[in-house]
């Protein structure tokens, strides 16, 4: 079943263990100096995880609303009923409509932390890593009702190359998009990861001097972005995340890969000429090479903020 945690991992759950060992948050003293946090604020974490960043905030006395389209983690962190600290389980695309549910009208600072976490990438038992032998899900939220099994098999050779294209720009998606209808129609449905990756690797198998590796990493981040609508839900919470922040109030942005960035520059170019936003961080922020080294994540992480004019 996808979805679901081991029940030992269950058992052994807590929110330090999970920070210190599946989760740390990218970033963190660059982010909270750059939100410019003020005591008694209030912030909004669209993508809050296990709260790496909103606990931060709320040490230093401000208000988190914590939207997350991952049940899991919110359910770890409400467990701790932690004070100034609300939670919603839901998509960033909807954020002005969450905001006025939970009474919010504007905020002072808003953060998003696009991708998914280690967590989600070590344990979920969702498919989301070609290193691992785990059915073929890779939804950030249980309910939606599109898997990465429904693309996978039901998809046209056309239809994949598309998504391949578009959403890694991998040079080799022609072949791999045969290579998976070949496959499951002489061997039927690729219902695992495992077999996503035998895959992948059987339509590069001509190929001399790839890397490998790389290839699979573009092939399940096209199919994790289509079956989220990542790309989407970012073209959608940006504007609305900065109408919702009050006069000097901050939007930090962390993307971490370049169709991401370059929704983020995009949207932050657009509305510094409409007089809306002023960007704070002319080039991106990114990782030094000691959390690089720590963190092996974070490599590709570039931090993006602007201010509410
Ligand atoms: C990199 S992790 C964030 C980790 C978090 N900052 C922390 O410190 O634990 C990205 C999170 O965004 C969530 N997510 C992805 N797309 C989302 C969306 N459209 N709306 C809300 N949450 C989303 C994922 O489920 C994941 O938990």
């Amino acid at each position: 079943m996808g979805g679901v945690p081991g029940r030992d991992f269950l058992a052994k759950i807590n929110l330090p263990m999970i920070l210190d060992n599946y989760h740390r948050p990218v970033l963190l003293p660059q982010v909270i100096e750059l939100l410019k946090i003020k005591k008694g604020g209030s912030y909004i974490d669209a993508t809050v995880g296990f709260g790496g960043y909103a606990l931060e905030i709320i040490k230093r006395k401000g208000y988190v609303l914590g939207i997350d389209k991952d049940e899991f983690p919110l359910r770890i962190l409400k467990e701790r009923k932690i004070a100034n600290l609300d939670l919603y389980h839901g998509n960033y695309a909807d954020l002005t409509v969450i905001a006025a549910k939970k009474g919010i009208s504007c905020v002072d600072g808003i953060i998003f932390d696009f991708g998914l976490s280690s967590y989600q990438i070590e344990q979920s038992n969702r498919g989301f890593s070609f290193q691992k032998n785990e059915p073929l899900d890779m939804r950030f939220d249980q309910r939606s009702a599109l898997k990465a099994v429904d693309i996978v098999n039901k998809y046209q050779a056309e239809e994949l190359y598309e998504i391949f294209t578009k959403y890694s720009e991998e040079l080799y998606s022609r072949s791999i998009a045969e290579a998976i209808v070949r496959t499951r129609t002489l061997k039927g449905d690729i219902k695992t990861s495992e077999k996503l990756r035998e895959t992948i690797l059987a339509g590069i198998k001509n190929v001399k001097g790839v890397n490998k590796n790389s290839v699979l990493a573009r092939i399940f981040q096209a199919i994790r972005i289509k079956v989220n609508s990542d790309l989407i839900n970012i073209e959608k919470g940006l504007p609305q995340a900065a109408s919702l922040l009050r006069e000097c109030g901050r939007l930090t942005v962390i993307s971490y890969h370049s169709l991401e960035d370059r929704l983020v520059k995009k949207f932050m170019k657009q509305t510094a000429r409409n007089k809306e936003l002023l960007i704070i961080t002319r080039s991106p922020v990114i990782p030094d090479y000691q959390e690089i080294r720590e963190n092996s994540s974070s490599r590709s992480a570039k931090l993006r903020v602007a201010e509410k004019l």
